[in-house]
């Protein structure tokens, strides 16, 4: 794991996006797996920002969702399928036919995971996996307790989550209770990961993922196994982390940053 220190939200979500130019600059086909919450939206401003100044090119980019509500069809506005239109795909040049995001509207919802499973791996697998965090230390919707080798599979979501993510749907109690996620497994099978964290409310939890021990009560600190994570927190997120400086000067002297410093 590597842990970059940015200023603040602006600078943290740019150096992702940046990280994410690059790689699709590099590879056109890059297979993203993206994230959603309060946390992205900046960055897919950022990339849309980039798609209409620098003509960042999407269109043979091919995507897979973290998660998406159980029982909210795809044009509900409170969907991450919407969440996703709406940030991203109607505003860069995405073919909408190249994006995936499981179903939460599936009769048979088992199958539905099995059938998304398939698809990333029909797919080739994902290259770029971007995450946010839960409070709860989840990862896509992998609540405590998610099993370490979990796949893509319905999760109740925790009371914490119900808490955070409520007021989107206008009070905790009329939010679905469940939601399709890819798996703690199926994220550390991402060729490389990003997890992005401001503020001072993930100091707590992101200070647990990167420097506590690996355990399924926090989902994110699986990504301790991954050989290739990085992490990035602006200095409200970062406070609680011991090893600051030695992260810092990973940063300052490391010439894969080089061109990012
Ligand atoms: C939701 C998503 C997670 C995301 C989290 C963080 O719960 N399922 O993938 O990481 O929100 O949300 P925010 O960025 O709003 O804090």
């Amino acid at each position: 794991m590597e842990v970059i220190i940015q200023r603040d939200k602006d600078a943290a979500s740019a150096l992702v996006a940046r990280i994410v130019a690059n790689e699709l600059r590099a590879n056109p086909r890059l297979v993203l797996g993206l994230a959603t919450g309060r946390t992205m939206e900046s960055v897919y401003r950022m990339l849309v920002r980039l798609h209409r100044e620098e003509h960042l090119d999407f269109s043979q980019c091919r995507t897979f969702n973290l998660d998406e509500y159980v029982g909210l069809s795809p044009s509900d506005p409170r969907s991450y399928n919407q969440f996703m239109y709406e940030n991203l795909f109607r505003q860069v040049n995405i073919d909408l036919r190249n994006t995936h995001l499981p179903s939460g509207l599936a009769q048979d919802l088992d199958g539905e995971c099995r059938r998304y499973e398939t698809a990333i791996e029909d797919g080739g697998g994902i290259d770029l996996q971007l995450l946010g965090i839960g409070q709860a230390g989840h990862i896509g919707f992998n609540e405590p307790l998610s099993a370490l080798r979990s796949r893509t599979r319905v999760k109740a979501l925790s009371p914490a989550t119900l808490k955070q993510n409520g007021a989107q749907f206008g009070g905790e109690d009329k939010m679905p209770r469940r939601a399709i996620t890819m798996g703690v497994g199926t994220i550390l099978e991402a060729h490389r990961c990003l997890l992005l964290a401001t503020g001072e409310s993930k100091a707590d939890i992101i200070a647990q993922a990167v420097e506590g021990p690996i355990t399924s009560m926090v989902s994110a600190s699986a990504l301790q196994l991954h050989p290739r994570c990085t992490v990035i927190v602006d200095e409200a997120a970062a406070e609680k982390l011991k090893g600051k400086e030695y992260y810092r000067w990973i940063f300052e002297n490391e010439p894969e940053w080089e061109g990012y410093r």
